[in-house]
This record gives C-alpha cells, structure tokens and sequence, in this order.
C-alpha cells in the first residue's frame, strides 16, 4: 500500500515546530527565581500580566489599529476550542439564549462545544456566499426566533456572578475560515456588528488564521498585501462611536495552535474590558487559577525577543505560501480539467476596487467543489480504501441538528472538500493531488461504461 496521506489534518507539521525558540522562553522563566515563582503557581484569573501585555503590544502592531489594544481587553486562555466552552459557561443561558448561529459549512468540531454547553437542538446554520456570511438570511432568521415566545430574563444565570448573558451566539471564523478558506469582507464585518448590536447578540470569532498571508499570485510583491483585515472586535471597538454599552457585542478568540503548535495549548480572548474580567471569573480559572499559566510565561518570552513574530515572517508564511502554490498548481493542471472548481470566495480587499494591493490567500484550507453528479462521500470513502487518501467531505460540515442545513448542504457545500496544505510537504501534497484526479478519472470511467 502506498504511503497514507492527510490533506483532512489541520495541523502544523512537526518540523514547524519552533522548538528552539520554546526551549530559549522556557530557559529564560525556569533559570530565574522570580519568573519561576510566577509560572508555578496557580496563575492570576486574567492570565499572566506580562503575557497579557506582550499579545495586546502585538495585536496593536499585527493589526496597525490607531490606538493600542490595552492588556486589560485580555483574558490568557488555554486555546480556542476551551475558551469557547469558558464563553458560553459564562455569558449563556440555554433557552434564554435562543439560537448558536453558525456560519455553513462550519468548523464541525464547534458543535460539540455548544452541544455541551446545553444547545443541543439549537445549532442553526447561516449560509456565506463569496463574501462571507449572509446578513440578511441571518437578520430574517433572528427576527423570526425573536417572534417566538422567549424567556424575558435568565432564570439560571443570575446575579453578580453573570453580569450579562447575551441573547445569542453568532459564530464565524472570518478570515481564511475553516473550512470554506473564505475572508469575510470588511461590508460584511460592519453590518454584522451592527446586526448584532439590535439582537443583542455576542459574535464568537476563532481568529486562528488572519496573520498566515501572502499574496494569491505567485511572484506577486508582499508588500502590497496591504493591512490584515480587522477582526470583528476591532470593527466593534471602532465602529459607530464604538461598543454600545460595558460588554460589547464581538468576542476574539486567539490562538497560538497554529503559529507555535497546538500542544502548547494556549490562547487569549480580547473583548472589552469588563467583558474580559467576567471571562476571567469563570469557575474553573477562580479554582484553578488562568489555564496554560506555564505555557503563556514560556509563549511570553519568545513574543517579547520578537522570536515569535520570526517565526512567523520567516518560516511559516514561506513555508505554508510555498505549499499553498504547489497545491494550486497541482489542483489546476489535475483537479480543475475533471470539473473540480475552487470555492474560496473573494479575497479581501482593503477598499473595494482598490488596484494598488494584490489578492491575498492565507491559512490553512482550500475548498474545492467536486464535479457535478459525483458523490463526495462515496469520494472520500473510496479515496481513503483504494489510494489511502484522506480528506474533509462536505458532509461533515453541516450544522449538528439543523435540517435546513442539512437540506442546503445537498445543492451547495455538501458537494465540496476541504484540503489542507499545512501538514505534508509539497511533494506529498502534489501525490495526494494525483491520487485524487485518478480516482476521480477511474469512477467517470465506470459511470461511463455503466
Ligand atoms: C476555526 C478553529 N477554531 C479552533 C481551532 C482549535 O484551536 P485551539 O487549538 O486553540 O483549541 C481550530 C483548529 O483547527 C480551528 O480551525
């Protein structure tokens, strides 16, 4: 059997790993007294002060917002996927909190999260078409769920413990998403903030990929990529004379996963300030102390050295663009002649129309369409069997418990796969491509002789 090969895994490669550079952070906390007393204790709600400083000195320049992202819009966590679960916990209330609103296709590995956090039976999908999420399906659909009958007030969530439980959850990943790889437009970004502010909804973003860019055009100049687009909660600490009241209607979930590694296992959420400490007060952190303290002090030092943001210029955006071209390339003289299409979406443009930057591609993920008439389960299955080839079928990014989406999924991104560049090298990236375009060349040929 030919070598297994996992375009499905969204994960680094293991010889991405800044080891060295981890190895140096942690040198430098556990060979002096005072850092050592800091990291091994349980470590402060909010998460360790000098890491909580160092991410928002970094966000303020990797996103060039005019005025600085203060520490105090920083919660420490231990990742995206844990964050999201400490969000619910303390700004929901099933059933008071009506819906989870999530993007379609979504991250499928969310749904659990919100199942666990009791909505079950409450996930509904919300179609994106090329740029990004649709706002006036949403507004209709918030407006119908508002009509029904609701509970007027939480009945479990009260007093001075939970400040504010939000009517509902929006979820997007709004930048190189996964899985669909598409960038919402800054439009969208705008109205939805303002959408959320009427419906009193909090808008949950994984901003896990934004900074991994580099232009979609091969040779293009990067430094024409022009600035990473803002996250949704930038666009609600700006816009309109900013958030409406203490709380805000936006919540960015960080994550160092992608960027060191994922087993580091630590993050950062920012809101608004107020919103950050209630997040910092969640049960478990008033136990357990901030979650990853270790790990942030470590993750601390290689951001302070600026051995992070190294890292990143110098190893990962070359390495990942590189394999991102090869992949196109292979997916363009193979997959596209079959009847595959690309479905990212339009890259994002800092002011629409404007010529002077070029198309930016980024992240993890491409999603391609699959010739019209061939079954993308059957596909994926039969990949896996006969070439021990795996990847993520539109299947299995529909919305847990939403027969809508379900429905949509049939005529729309059902028929698609999600493959990613960032775990294999390009060689055996080109070798997943081929054993894809034979197998598909080898079941036209059956359907043909059918
Ligand atoms: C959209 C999204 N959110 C969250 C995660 C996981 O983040 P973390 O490792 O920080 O829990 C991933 C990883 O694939 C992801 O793609």
């Amino acid at each position: 059997m030919t070598d297994f090969i996992n375009l499905q895994l969204g994960w680094p490669s293991p010889s991405l790993f800044p080891a060295s550079q981890l190895l140096e952070g942690a040198s430098n906390v556990l060979k002096s007294e005072d850092k050592t007393a800091a990291a091994l204790v349980y470590g402060p709600d909010a998460g360790y002060e000098p890491a909580r400083v160092s991410i928002a000195e970094w966000l303020t320049a990797t996103y060039s917002v005019g005025s600085p992202i203060t520490a105090d819009r920083i919660c420490v966590s231990n990742g995206a996927s844990a964050n999201l679960h400490n969000i619910l916990a303390k700004f929901t209330e099933p059933g008071y909190t009506r819906r989870v609103w999530m993007v379609e296709p979504s991250y499928f590995l969310a749904c659990p999260i919100f199942t666990d956090a009791g909505f079950q039976g409450r996930l509904r999908g919300v179609p994106e078409d090329e740029e990004g999420l649709d706002i006036e399906y949403l507004r209709d659909a918030l407006s119908k769920v508002e009509q029904e009958t609701n509970p007027e007030k939480p009945t479990l969530k009260t007093g001075p413990r939970h400040g504010k439980i939000y009517k509902h959850i929006i979820y997007a990943v709004p930048t190189f998403a996964n899985p669909s790889g598409k960038t919402m437009s800054l439009a969208r970004r705008q109205d939805l903030v303002r959408l959320a502010r009427e419906f009193d909804a909090l808008v949950v973003t994984d901003d896990v990929y934004d900074i991994l860019r580099w232009p979609k055009v091969k040779g293009q100049d990067a430094s024409k990529l022009g600035a990473v687009p803002p996250r949704i909660v930038g666009v609600d600490r700006k816009l309109d004379g900013g958030p409406q009241d203490e709380w805000g209607n936006s919540v960015s979930n960080g994550s160092f996963s992608k960027i060191i590694a994922p087993g580091v296992r630590t993050g950062w959420a920012e809101a608004t300030p107020a919103f950050a400490l209630a997040l910092s007060t969640v049960g478990s952190t008033g136990s357990g102390g901030c979650p990853s303290q270790i790990a942030a002090t470590f993750v601390q030092e290689m951001i302070a050295s600026g051995k992070l943001q190294s890292h990143i210029q110098d190893v990962l955006i070359p390495t990942y663009s590189s394999r991102y071209y090869t992949m196109m390339q292979a997916i363009e003289t193979e997959l596209l002649p079959l009847g595959f299409e690309i479905s990212t979406g339009k890259p994002y443009e800092a002011e629409p129309g404007a010529s002077q930057a070029v198309a930016v591609a980024g992240g993890y993920f491409t999603y391609l369409t699959v010739p019209a008439g061939l079954p993308v389960g059957k596909l994926a299955q039969l990949a896996l069997e006969q070439h021990n080839l795996k990847f993520a079928n539109g299947g299995m990014m529909t919305v847990e418990g939403d027969d809508g989406c379900a429905e949509r999924a049939k005529n729309g991104f059902g028929n698609g796969i999600r493959l990613c560049w960032a775990w294999h090298t390009e060689e055996k990236i080109c070798e997943g491509i081929t054993r894809l375009a034979n197998l598909v060349k080898n079941m036209k040929a059956v359907e043909q002789l059918r």
